[in-house]
């Protein structure tokens, strides 16, 4: 598969590293086609299935994506059950695949609010992979983006009250050690399908200076030529980082020359 002009014109440097993504839509994709909701859910796994072989073939060092949130457990019973089943079972039918394109799986969230049988199942599923050294690919689930700073904050409070560190030593370097996915290369760029422009709750820490990409597109619809989409507008943007554009511009010329 060819990539787009856009892409392979720019080279690989200025790719993004890790891509977030809200995968959101499925209920009106479904709806669209006169179906239950829970079919649009199931339409969302081929997308997902997609959306990662293109990620391992844009060489990204992290995915991240958002399956089920802190606060999706407001939907119907039926909806809720439906879902954690099918996240149960994609875990056992994808893992082999993933295993084999030597991707690397994470599990972020709150997992104590899942059973035990799909804790397990979790389990055995980083097990497998955690050697691997391909894409890493974090599927977060019972994640919110509160929920991830405070877990953080607690770790912090426990390490003053247990006396190994002063309240003086805490500062945002340390805060973001303990909030999830310190170890990855920072969130380059979110894309959100569904055509809601907001954040929902997903990587608040995170996102801070991450490009922020909205597609009218349902998840289910969002395919390899979506994705190139995401990324040629990523790559279009001058990122500032509080810096001027003069700055930028110059630091990068620099760079230019030194490799020359
Ligand atoms: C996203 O699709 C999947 C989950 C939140 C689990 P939705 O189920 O939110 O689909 P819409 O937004 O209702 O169309
Ligand atoms: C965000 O989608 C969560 C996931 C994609 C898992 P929602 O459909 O839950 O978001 P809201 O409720 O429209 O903000
Ligand atoms: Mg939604």
């Amino acid at each position: 598969m060819s990539l787009p002009d856009a892409l392979t014109q720019t080279g690989e440097a200025s790719l993004p590293r890790h891509v977030a993504i809200i995968m959101d839509g499925n209920g009106r994709w479904a709806k669209e086609r006169g179906k239950m909701r829970v079919f649009g859910h199931k339409a969302g796994v081929k997308a997902v299935r997609n959306t990662v072989s293109f990620a391992v073939k844009l060489k990204l060092e992290a995915l991240t994506v958002f399956a089920f949130s802190s606060e999706n457990w407001r939907r119907p019973e039926g909806e809720v059950n439906a879902l954690m089943e099918l996240f149960f079972t994609v875990l056992g039918s994808e893992i082999k695949r993933l295993h084999k394109n030597n991707v690397r799986l994470k599990i972020i969230g709150d997992l104590s609010r899942f059973s035990d049988r799909l804790r397990k199942k979790i389990a055995q599923a980083e097990a497998l992979t955690e050697n691997n050294s391909g894409l890493q690919l974090n599927v977060a689930a019972n994640y919110g983006g509160r929920w991830d700073i405070t877990q953080a904050s607690r770790a912090l409070a426990l390490k003053v009250q247990q006396g190994t560190l002063a309240v003086d030593d805490i500062d945002e370097a340390l805060l973001s050690q303990h909030i999830c996915m310190s170890e990855l290369a920072p969130v380059d760029l979110l894309i959100r399908t569904g055509g809601d422009c907001r954040i929902s709750n997903f990587l608040l820490w995170q996102l801070a200076y991450a490009e922020l990409y909205f597609t009218p597109l349902l998840w289910p619809d969002f395919d390899d030529a979506a994705f190139s989409e995401a990324v040629a507008s990523f790559v279009r943007r001058e990122r500032r980082f509080g810096c001027t554009g003069e700055q930028i511009r110059e630091l990068i010329s620099g760079q230019a020359q030194s490799t020359v």
